[in-house]
């Protein structure tokens, strides 16, 4: 099928390669040329595991296009819009600026049963008031949103847990849910649950998912603090209770909380369109999810304090991680950065290491100092903060090595990611979160 993907950030480069990888014929639309230029050469713009090899494949095979003229969208079935949707500068609600202007771009190019499917995570109701200028052009506005993780993002384009349709009550509908299954008959064969609902089902399914995930991150979080008021141990806990299955283990591990550039603007996002709707309270707990999660990046500084005996200032402390979550190079709302940044704040001498995010790190907060080399960073350190749990800082750094660098004692594992025990032998002081 000839496919379109408008937006070609962390989600759209991801889904135009991967339905390229399908055998789609797809071009990707952008606003950024730089961006464009890599696409075009079969360069993943971004850190994404796997991404490079589909978008190479595609550009080479000849499937796969990447312009910055939207006319190239036209004489494609289906248009993919996956822009952004950020935190407004001066408030909670979603900054819908990229969608009305990729949707308004696209309408020239729209032919009689074209259909556009919104990927982009957006406010209940946004597709209902995009819906008419889109149909009289003869084209169908449907939604269809994007569950991936950075990280895992071609895997769960490809392989998805589940599929979601919102489509109109209309016969023009129920033919875009029957094209879009044809889009992803891989998945579909392999009996991927496709999902056909109506619009705002649609765009409520994927904000209150994440909403979920959220909730249960700030949970864990919630019974950390408790866990520290008391000497219990977090991490035992949420394994007890993840083997209930009703529970489960996942999105249970306690730490500096969540961030990135979905989880923490979607639950704000929410908590403003429930507001607009009038039913403001019914999601009034997410304020408290946000809360809870912003209070662990304090604790994570507030233990390193506590390690260096109440003095940071000129203390070097060595930040291992600076991008939101490992296997990415997303800095969006970095709890690990967001420590790096309080923590030299305090006056503390602070240099920070990750394997992917540093370029993007610095660009936000040059005034950090960055070391690529992760043992160059550790050496001489007065103390190490986990903050990003890559496996070169888990797995990969015995507390022994890490002991031949530096004559400093102190780790904070803001991940709950090493073993206390260990390095606690190896004559660590060592703090977690939630752990005694
Ligand atoms: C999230 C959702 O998981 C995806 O399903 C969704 O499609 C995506 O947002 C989106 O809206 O586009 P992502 O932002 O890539 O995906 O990251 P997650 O894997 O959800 O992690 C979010 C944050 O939570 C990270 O900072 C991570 O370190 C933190 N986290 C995760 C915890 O602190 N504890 C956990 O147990 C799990």
């Amino acid at each position: 099928m000839k496919l379109s993907v408008i937006g070609c950030g962390y989600l759209g480069a991801v889904h135009a390669a991967a339905m390229a990888s399908i055998g789609h014929e797809v071009v990707g639309v952008d606003v950024d040329q730089r961006k464009i230029d890599a696409l075009s050469k079969g360069e993943a713009p971004f850190f994404e595991p796997g991404l490079q090899e589909i978008l190479a494949a595609g550009i080479e095979a000849g499937n796969l296009r990447f312009t910055t003229d939207m006319a190239e969208a036209a004489g494609a079935e289906v248009h993919f819009v996956g822009v952004g949707t950020p935190q407004q500068k001066d408030g909670y609600a979603a900054d819908l600026t990229y969608v009305n202007a990729a949707v308004d771009g696209l309408l020239p190019y729209l032919a009689e049963g074209d259909i556009v499917a919104g990927k982009s995570t957006v406010p209940v109701g946004t597709a209902a008031g995009l819906a008419p200028r889109v149909s009289e052009t003869g084209a169908t506005l449907v939604w269809n949103p994007e569950f991936l993780r950075e990280g895992w993002a071609v895997k769960d384009t490809l392989d998805p847990d589940r599929l979601v349709a919102g489509v109109p009550a209309s016969a023009e509908g129920e033919r875009a849910a029957d094209i879009l299954r044809e889009v992803y008959a891989p998945a579909v064969a392999k009996g991927t649950p496709f999902l056909v609902v109506d619009l705002p089902t649609a765009e409520l399914v994927k904000v209150s998912a994440n909403a979920f995930l959220a909730t249960k991150i700030s949970f864990i979080n919630a019974m950390a603090e408790i866990a520290e008021a008391t000497g219990a141990d977090v991490s035992k806990l949420a394994e007890a209770i993840g083997y209930d299955e009703r529970i489960g283990r996942q999105f249970l591990k306690a730490g500096i909380g969540f961030g990135g550039g979905c989880l923490p603007k979607d639950i704000r996002a929410f908590s403003a369109r429930a507001e607009e709707l009038g039913r403001g309270e019914s999601v009034a707990f997410l304020r408290q999810v946000d809360e809870i999660n912003m209070r662990r990046r304090d604790r994570a500084v507030q233990l390193v304090v506590e390690g260096l005996d109440g003095a940071v200032f000129e203390k070097k402390v060595t930040v291992l991680g600076a991008a939101f979550k490992p296997h990415s190079d997303d800095i969006r709302d970095s709890p690990a950065l967001d420590v790096a940044v309080r923590l030299h704040g305090l006056g503390a001498n602070v240099t920070v290491t990750d394997p992917a995010a540093i370029e993007n790190a610095r660009r936000i907060h040059p005034q950090l100092t960055y070391v690529e080399d992760r043992d160059e960073a550790i050496r001489n350190a007065d103390a190490l903060v986990l903050v990003t749990e890559w496996d070169e800082y888990r797995r990969q750094l015995p507390p022994e090595h890490a002991s031949s660098l530096t004559d400093g004692r102190v780790v904070v594992d803001g991940r709950n990611g090493l073993d206390a025990a260990a390095w606690r032998a190896a004559g660590w002081a060592y703090y977690g979160m939630g752990r005694p």
